[in-house]
């Protein structure tokens, strides 16, 4: 085996390079990228991190080896809300529910939901005529949009009753373990401090009310099927166990959170793009007007929605929601002949690599063409993976395809949008990444 010495990147010799991380960690990535030939040790605070960015290195973690690492320490957070989902889990526990829940979201039975996500954006832009001609911040509304697609889909919810607030209050957790992962020091949860106090009531109130409804579920199934009902069912094909009630609620957890807030900074990034890209913009509409001639977009016509997912893909590489992916050595390693220690802190900047101009020609340019059918077989799996790879790579990934496609093809019929010059999109790359000050458009409705 060989045992090469990892390339180093030197900071400060106290915090090593924490600052330059916490200050611009987008910015500071997508340099080293630059600067290294695909792996880079670095020192923050006490911790040393692993980061590769070239695409072999990174399938020899995501995929070839991947029994060999687990989840990294960033997702720790998310476990306070989410509990121990597919998201957070590993090991035994994760490959088990994994296996019960990928048959779930196999395209032949989400198809059954592309009605639903049609119907969620015609309500949405009713309110929109007073939007016509205006600026507006595109982004809550696509916020709000895909989480009422996961709530209806997950739990047929109806504004009346309770399930209708688990989306929301979801939203205000989230915020505290958003919070979390920014503090520098983390003051631990037992501690009786007021925000404690407080996330663990809403925490309880959120858990008791899908358990509850769950138990429903048991008795009284809903009228149609929903995510939930196909969960509840859902088998080990190997052990035929199913799911209990403690696990499906966590499950639940993590699909509304995993399923809508990365769809949100997908589509609003899409808008971002082809708003400052008009002559794009009217090659969308063309193909939406040809392929559906004035008609409601429906399943059977996302396979011919083939630009739109060329915008769909190049909005996903320029700004990929899941912009970080951590991952922890169980045991030392080896990859592409670099040496690895025990407990090795791995990261894998998707944002970097898919600006890396040693993979892309004009990197930073939005050229959704270079996703048509032909090309797509030259990339690489690892050097564009907005949904990651291997085996942990998202289960939700046809689910949100198809709703982007639907979505965008709902209102690029109705409305064009134009870019607002006078306002500067500020990135957050948290959790997932999202635009901090919005993304401010004006809306025009076609003629
Ligand atoms: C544009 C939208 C989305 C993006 C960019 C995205 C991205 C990702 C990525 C990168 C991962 C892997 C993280 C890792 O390896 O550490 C992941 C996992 C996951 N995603 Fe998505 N996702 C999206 C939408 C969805 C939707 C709509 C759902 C469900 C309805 C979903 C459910 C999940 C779940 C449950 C996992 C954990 C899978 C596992 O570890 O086995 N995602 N997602």
């Amino acid at each position: 085996m060989e045992n090469k010495k990892i390339p180093v990147r030197k900071g400060n010799w106290v915090l090593g390079i924490a600052l330059d991380l916490i200050r611009d960690p987008l910015g500071f990535l997508t340099s080293v990228t630059k600067e290294f030939s695909g792996i880079v040790t670095y020192r923050f605070a006490s911790r040393y991190v692993v980061f590769l960015s070239d695409p072999k290195l990174i399938k020899h973690v995501m995929q070839t080896n991947n029994k060999n690492y687990r989840k990294g320490l960033q997702y720790e957070p998310l476990k306070l809300v989410l509990g121990n989902g597919l998201l957070t889990s590993d090991g035994g526990f994760w490959l088990r529910q994994r296996r019960i829940i990928t048959p779930v979201f196999h395209k032949k039975y989400i198809v059954s939901f592309a009605d639903q996500m049609v119907l969620s954006t015609q309500n949405l832009i009713v309110d929109w005529k007073k939007e016509e001609g205006k600026v507006f911040d595109i982004y809550p509304h696509m916020m709000q949009l895909t989480l009422d697609i996961v709530g209806k889909t997950m739990l047929s919810t109806n504004v009346k009753d309770k399930a209708s607030a688990v989306g929301p209050a979801l939203g205000v957790l989230m915020g505290f373990a958003i919070n979390r992962v920014r503090a520098i020091v983390k003051i631990p949860l037992w501690l009786p401090r007021s925000a404690n106090v407080r996330f663990k009531k809403k925490k309880k109130i959120i858990d008791d009310i899908v358990v509850d409804i769950i138990k429903k579920r048991r008795t009284t199934p809903s009228d149609h099927l929903d995510l939930l009902d196909m969960l509840m069912k859902a088998k080990d094909e190997e052990t035929g166990e199913q799911m209990t009630d403690k696990q499906l609620k966590d499950e639940v957890m993590t699909i509304f959170i995993a399923g809508h807030e990365t769809t949100a900074s997908a589509l609003t990034f899409a808008w971002l793009l082809l708003s400052q890209h008009p002559e794009k913009q009217k090659k969308f509409n063309e193909e939406l007007d040809r392929v559906l001639g004035g008609k409601t977009p429906k399943m059977e016509h996302v396979p011919q929605l083939e630009y739109t997912l060329q915008i769909i893909n190049e909005a996903m590489r320029l700004y990929p929601p899941a912009w970080i992916v951590a991952r922890r050595g169980i045991n030392e390693d080896s990859i592409g002949g670099y040496k690895t220690e025990k407990n090795a802190n791995i990261l894998i900047c998707p944002y970097s690599v898919h600006r890396d101009p040693k993979l892309w020609q004009n990197a930073e340019e939005f050229i959704p063409e270079r996703f048509e059918k032909e090309k797509m077989k030259n990339i690489d799996k690892f050097a564009f993976f907005p949904f990651g790879g291997g085996p942990r790579m998202c289960v939700g990934n046809n689910f949100a395809l198809m709703e982007m496609q639907l979505v965008l093809a709902v209102i690029g019929q109705k409305y064009l949008l134009e870019e607002d010059k006078t306002h500067v999109v500020k990135l957050d790359p948290l959790i997932t990444l999202r635009p901090n000050n919005g993304v401010k458009v004006r809306l025009v409705k076609r003629t």
